[in-house]
């Protein structure tokens, strides 16, 4: 078992809280090692897994990392995928995380069609934003009466938003909905987006976050400096207090407290 599940373990029964736990590595390749070892682990103790996955780019690496493990199915088997967020554009647009997912992952592993739950982005945004949490709501295994993920995967962009939720529009992260409609604040494009409800909530969180362009809002962030409060990246402090941070070097190269 990875050392970093050792440590989580170790800290959760001892119910220490754990307040933020960081892996930083030498090179983005060795991100998606180290996340890989820990969910690899993750799947194997565990009888099933709810997990929603991050978009954009970063998750390309760690997704090719995972698919060169060759999991057992019998371990697949175990793990239905979601989406954190989603792009308003067809499955097979460039932009979906969806597609890039599947070219990455899925359609590299053994898992079955039915543990595949996307976001249609091609779906009005209102109404898809309702049926996803719908699915949710009767998918996900329930804690205290409420929708739980098992590990909820975020990135971050340079900006400090995560899922889809960006600091022009913090009121989305506050929603008593688990999902959202969101606009990227540049292009416009709709997207929708679980909000921190259901984020907060979860087992356990995990940031994977690369670069040198990040930096900046990540030393803000876990420093609790600055701005960080402006940032949706900030808000994310599940009640388990199981936050994990998978950080290369340049991205964590301002950070000042003293890492673990
Ligand atoms: C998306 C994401 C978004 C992403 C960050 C970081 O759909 O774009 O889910 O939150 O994680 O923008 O993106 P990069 O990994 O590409 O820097």
């Amino acid at each position: 078992m990875c050392d970093l599940l050792n440590e989580v373990q170790a800290q959760v029964s001892s119910s220490t809280p754990l307040l933020m736990h960081l892996k930083v590595s030498k090179t983005k390749q060795q991100v998606a090692q180290n996340f890989s070892d820990y969910l690899v682990d993750l799947m194997e103790i565990n009888a099933s897994m709810h997990i929603a996955l991050s978009g954009g780019s970063t998750p390309k690496i760690v997704f090719d990392e995972l698919a060169s493990r060759n999991i057992p199915e019998k371990n697949w088997r175990k793990v239905h995928l979601y989406w954190g967020d989603e792009r308003c554009v067809l499955p097979d647009d460039d932009e979906s995380n969806y597609k890039m997912t599947v070219e990455h992952l899925v359609s590299k592993i053994d898992i079955p069609e039915e543990n595949i739950h996307r976001i249609k982005g091609e779906n009005i945004p209102e109404y898809e934003a309702e049926r996803y949490a719908e699915i949710l709501e009767k998918k996900l295994p329930k804690m205290n009466g409420n929708p739980r993920f098992d590990l909820v995967i975020l990135g971050m962009g340079d900006d400090g938003h995560t899922a889809s939720i960006f600091p022009s529009e913090m009121v989305l992260w506050h929603s008593e909905k688990l999902c959202e409609v969101a606009e990227h604040p540049e292009s416009g494009q709709k997207r929708i987006t679980i909000t921190g409800k259901i984020i907060n909530h979860a087992a356990t969180v995990a940031f994977l976050v690369t670069g040198e362009s990040k930096a900046a809002k990540v030393a803000e962030i876990i420093d609790k400096k600055g701005n960080f409060k402006n940032y949706p990246a900030s808000l994310v402090s599940p009640n388990t207090e199981n936050l994990l941070w998978f950080l290369d070097e340049v991205a964590a190269t301002k950070i000042t407290t003293k890492i673990s």
